[in-house]
């Protein structure tokens, strides 16, 4: 007898298995299906669907992702639910007619190849890999670092193409204290470290509509991606890229960074805590204010929006104001780790 239990997806009817000590999403991903979901750790919401038929044990997701009328109403965080019996699980989402394929989830070994400070927030972590690892521009993979007897697995947005499949660049934000930014002046190089992924649906879709980017801090990670892999592959869009900091110094050099791109792109810096004395002539104010200012109509914009959480939904609901329809803005939200 299967250990799995059968799980269908309505109105596509797909099937696919899914063992108890695994969530419904890790198993809908290893066998590639396309799952709408975003932190995998229960905290944004995005794998929220209804389980019609059968009973799930719900795991950690937060009262506050999973309130509790909906769990009566039967929906369920694929992201932390296991089954407890077959299912049938209802996807409400409108089809999403630019998903590329599922990209299975595979673990790789890597060793720490270069740990180099941008700013005095930013960093950029690079790390080679056993094997080659295909993913998207603008996905993430979660990185495993050992310490003593203890593994912390965070996600980190790759910042290199995809076409540099076996040298992963990250951006990381050190946070003093946290369990793995933290301790990134101290990663030597050759150090090992293990890749598990890729994740993530805010991955850059084909298209003819101008591209408006917009992201704060380590958010700039997934949207070096998608420039660089446009640039490769010659996208003749338009691109507007909008970056907040707070003062120039924690400006990342993005030319640098992304290297030579041939792209039509509008790079848009805007500080917000600039001090006497700072020497700038940029935009001022956050990304939310220029946005206001700098985006008449956005009815015909496909959007990428990448870091803190509520920049995201800020700039979102500005853009949705403005026009934007809900199958045109993605979604990079970096939630801090629940655990
Ligand atoms: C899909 C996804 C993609 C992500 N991509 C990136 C990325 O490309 N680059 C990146 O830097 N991070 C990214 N993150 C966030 C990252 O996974 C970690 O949460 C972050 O690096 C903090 O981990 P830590 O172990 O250093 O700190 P922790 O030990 O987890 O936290 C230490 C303390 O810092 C607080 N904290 C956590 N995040 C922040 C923050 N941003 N600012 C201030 N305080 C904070 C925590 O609440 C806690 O109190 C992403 C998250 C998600 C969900
Ligand atoms: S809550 Fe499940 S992916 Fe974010």
């Amino acid at each position: 007898m299967s250990d799995e239990y059968l799980v269908e997806l309505a109105p596509g009817g797909q099937t696919f298995g899914c063992g108890p000590d695994e969530t419904i999403l890790d198993a809908a991903l290893r066998q590639g299906l396309d799952i709408g979901y975003g932190c995998r750790q229960g905290r944004c919401s995005t794998c929220k669907y209804q389980v019609e038929d059968g009973e799930v044990d719900l795991g950690q997701a937060s009262a506050y992702s999973l309130p509790d009328n909906e769990r009566d109403a039967g929906w369920a965080l694929l992201c932390c639910a296991r089954p407890l019996t077959d299912l049938l699980i209802r996807d409400h989402r409108p089809p999403d007619t630019r998903a590329l394929p599922v990209l299975a989830p595979r673990e790789l070994a890597a060793q720490v190849a270069e740990v180099t400070q941008l700013t005095p927030e930013l960093w950029r972590l690079a790390v080679t890999l056993a094997e080659p690892l295909e993913f998207y521009a603008g996905q993430f993979v979660e990185l495993g670092l050992t310490r003593g007897a203890q593994t912390v697995w965070r996600s980190y947005s790759m910042a290199s193409p995809p076409a540099a499949s076996r040298r992963l660049e990250f951006i990381l934000k050190r946070i003093e204290g946290g369990a793995f930014s933290g301790g990134l002046d101290t990663l030597a190089s050759g150090e090992s470290v293990v890749v598990r992924g890729p994740f993530g649906v805010s991955y850059l879709r084909a298209g003819t509509r101008p591209v408006l980017l917009c992201a704060i801090g380590s958010g700039l990670a997934p949207i070096l991606a998608m420039l660089a892999d446009a640039s490769a592959r010659r996208d003749p869009r338009r691109f507007t890229f909008y970056y907040g900091a707070r003062r120039p110094q924690d400006l990342p050099d993005l030319e640098s960074l992304a290297g030579e791109l041939d792209l039509d792109l509008t790079y848009v810096p805007t500080l917000d805590g600039l001090e006497p004395g700072d020497d700038w002539q940029g935009a001022v104010g956050n990304v939310t204010r220029a946005i206001q200012g700098g985006v008449e109509d956005a009815h015909d914009v496909d959007a990428y929006l990448c870091g803190a959480p509520p920049m995201c939904d800020a700039v979102g609901r500005l853009l949705a104001a403005k026009g934007l329809p809900a199958d045109q803005l993605y979604f990079d939200r970096f939630f801090a780790a629940s655990k």
